[in-house]
């Protein structure tokens, strides 16, 4: 079973990590570093899949190989920047299938509501994993698994690039059996909601908005 929290350590995610920080770094930069890091994020967030085995024939002899169990997983984008992410982890696991969660701030209540919501059929039944690049104030991401809880998810993850403690902290009283998986946890928030140090607006980065 993962931990609540799982920090993506490794050299390489950190190399990576560091560039998209830069302010320097160009969209295209920024677009296929996320890319990137989000294949080796996803090796860690599935590292506990369910496996079975095969019977197959090599060139040598018959073996029982392994193989995936079970149902195809579902990866959610909680939209729009959680679309950097998806685009990594299907070049490595092409075979999942997709869902979107949109969600807007309502300015007097400040609550996230419900703009746009498509998901795979029998999530009961599949490892949902919800992607995000930025767990900040935790608000939109918290939502977004109630709304995925309520389709019938039971067995989840949230994959994100940054977390801030305010985040992690929020996710863990929401939904404490959903483990996160993150490639760094930053200082804090800003009076606007941003994570500090952090690495500015991701979907601005990633899509070149701003
Ligand atoms: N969303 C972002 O894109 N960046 C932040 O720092 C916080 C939320």
């Amino acid at each position: 079973m993962l931990d609540h929290l799982t920090v993506v350590t490794h050299p390489l995610v950190q190399h990576k990590l560091t560039i998209m920080r830069d302010k320097a770094t160009s969209t295209a930069g920024f677009r296929q570093l996320l890319r990137e890091i989000s294949q080796l994020l996803a090796y860690e967030v599935t590292r506990e899949l369910p496996m079975t085995t095969r019977r197959i024939e090599t060139p040598l002899c018959p073996m029982d190989a392994p193989v995936l169990d079970g149902k195809k997983l579902a990866l959610i984008s909680i939209l729009r920047a959680g679309n950097g992410l998806l685009d990594g982890i299907l070049d490595l696991i092409p075979s999942a299938r997709v869902g979107f969660v949109g969600l807007y701030r309502d300015e007097e209540t400040l609550q996230p509501v419900k703009y746009y919501y498509k998901v795979p059929e029998a999530l009961e039944d599949r490892l949902v994993i919800a992607v995000d690049p930025m767990l900040a104030t935790g608000n939109s991401s918290v939502a977004a698994i109630e709304m995925l809880k309520q389709s019938g998810a039971n067995n989840l993850r949230f994959l994100c690039l940054l977390a801030a403690p305010e985040g992690i902290a929020h996710m863990k009283a929401a939904h404490p059996d959903v483990p996160i998986v993150t490639a760094a946890v930053d200082e804090r928030l800003n009076e606007h909601g941003y994570i500090v140090p952090g690495l500015g607006d991701a979907g601005d980065r990633m899509f070149g908005t701003k």
